[in-house]
């Protein structure tokens, strides 16, 4: 009865049935996989918020394809303040980053094609392309002092049927930013290959101060088609709003017919409600409040977290170049998910295990740098207490 592309294992993870079992035991629980910003404690401008969507035109249907021009205005500006010129054209709202991944890949690509992905990654991606009967073709970052992509891998990867590749930037979790000799690399081999470029910058505003990285955004690229990628729920922290948007460049030919092709894709859909497009402009306003707290909480709980890594060698920390997480390096006693089980299960303190990301090897386990200080700092007090326990 069932299509082949949901045959999924729906069994839940140890991980889980250990987390719900606390629950129902009442137990407290130090989340550090906590990443929903609208949990963290972050001081919202409610007035702001509410009064985004005090607007007597929300009683009228003006439906555009691209989404409402008052709003991709405001996506336009939000590029020229980061010196890239657009026009209105290029851009498209649409409910979420994923549904804009579903949109490009349903544009560019047929039935088993293949798409490139960084390794370790975003585990949401192999659902979007599974779902859009796509296969991902994985490319490694390696790390050695900081995540760089493996040319020489990544190189030999593509075939006849992949169509698309696809960046992070910065990467979730590795938190690291596409260098502009990578990007030269990038451009150079999707134009050589065929491929069109996805640049996923949800994240990009989240630079590390530390990070000598100049934070270039795929929407300048203009050497290959390119669809960048980003949206309220990072950029404002508001993941509620359910408005993300892309942006079409790249040579003018390949562009046009995208944008074309695209409009009619959007068109069958037109799914941004007209509400939050309204609003767009005045939410998209409140990154300059709510990025900064989201930033400073970011980067003081990896001051904490540093700090604590003075005094627990057997654990170190990788670099990162911007985004909200960090990851840790455990002594190879256990298997990541069975470090992420005795956290749990001893301690209450939730993280999760690399392998949920793809690391090539074991041993890593992934943070949030959002929870709020206090759970953060007794979370990774408890979580190093019992790794140095265990050495
Ligand atoms: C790399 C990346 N892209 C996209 C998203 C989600 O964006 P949206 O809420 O717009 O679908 C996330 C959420 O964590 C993410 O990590």
């Amino acid at each position: 009865m069932f299509s082949a592309r949901t045959r999924w294992s729906l069994a839940e993870n140890e991980l889980a049935k250990a987390r719900q079992q606390r629950d129902r035991l009442g137990l407290p629980l130090f989340d550090l996989t906590e990443s929903n910003p609208t949990r963290c404690g972050f001081d919202y401008d409610e007035n702001e918020v509410v009064t985004a969507f005090q607007n007597r035109q929300i009683l009228q249907y003006g439906p555009d394809a691209r989404g409402l021009y008052s709003a991709r205005l405001a996506v336009m500006e939000y590029y020229a303040d980061r010196g890239v010129d657009l026009q209105s054209e290029q851009i498209f709202l649409t409910a979420s980053t994923s549904e804009a991944y579903s949109f490009i890949f349903r544009l560019l690509c047929d039935v088993g094609d293949s798409v490139l992905a960084p390794r370790p990654g975003y585990p949401l991606l192999d659902y979007l392309a599974s779902l859009n009967d796509l296969v991902v073709q994985g490319y490694p970052l390696h790390y050695d002092g900081r995540w760089q992509i493996d040319r020489d891998a990544l190189a030999s990867g593509p075939g006849e049927r992949s169509r698309v590749l696809l960046v992070v930037h910065p990467n979730n979790p590795t938190g690291s930013f596409v260098h502009p000799e990578e990007a030269d690399y990038l451009a150079r081999l999707c134009a050589e290959r065929g491929m069109a470029l996805i640049a996923d910058e949800v994240f990009a505003d989240y630079a590390h101060p530390s990070s000598a990285v100049p934070v270039r955004s795929f929407a300048k690229e203009n050497r290959v088609l390119t669809f960048t990628l980003s949206g309220l729920s990072k950029t404002s922290g508001l993941p509620q709003m359910k408005c993300a948007w892309m942006v079409v460049t790249g040579p003018p030919g390949a562009r046009c017919e995208a944008i074309a092709r695209m409009e009619v894709i959007a068109d069958t859909y037109l799914s941004v409600s007209t509400p939050v497009a309204l609003a767009l402009p005045s939410l998209l306003g409140l990154r300059r409040s709510i990025g900064p707290q989201i930033h400073g909480r970011v980067l003081s709980n990896l001051a904490l977290l540093d700090q604590q890594l003075e005094a627990a060698l057997p654990i170190s920390r990788l670099h990162i170049e911007g985004g909200w997480y960090a990851i840790l390096r455990l002594p190879r006693l256990s298997s990541d998910e069975d470090w992420a089980l005795v956290f749990l299960r001893e301690e209450g303190v939730m993280v999760h295990p690399g392998h949920f990301y793809d690391f090539a090897d074991d041993g890593y386990v992934v943070l949030s740098l959002l929870p709020r200080p206090e759970v953060f700092a007794a979370g990774v007090k408890k979580l190093f207490a019992q790794v140095l326990a265990r050495c």
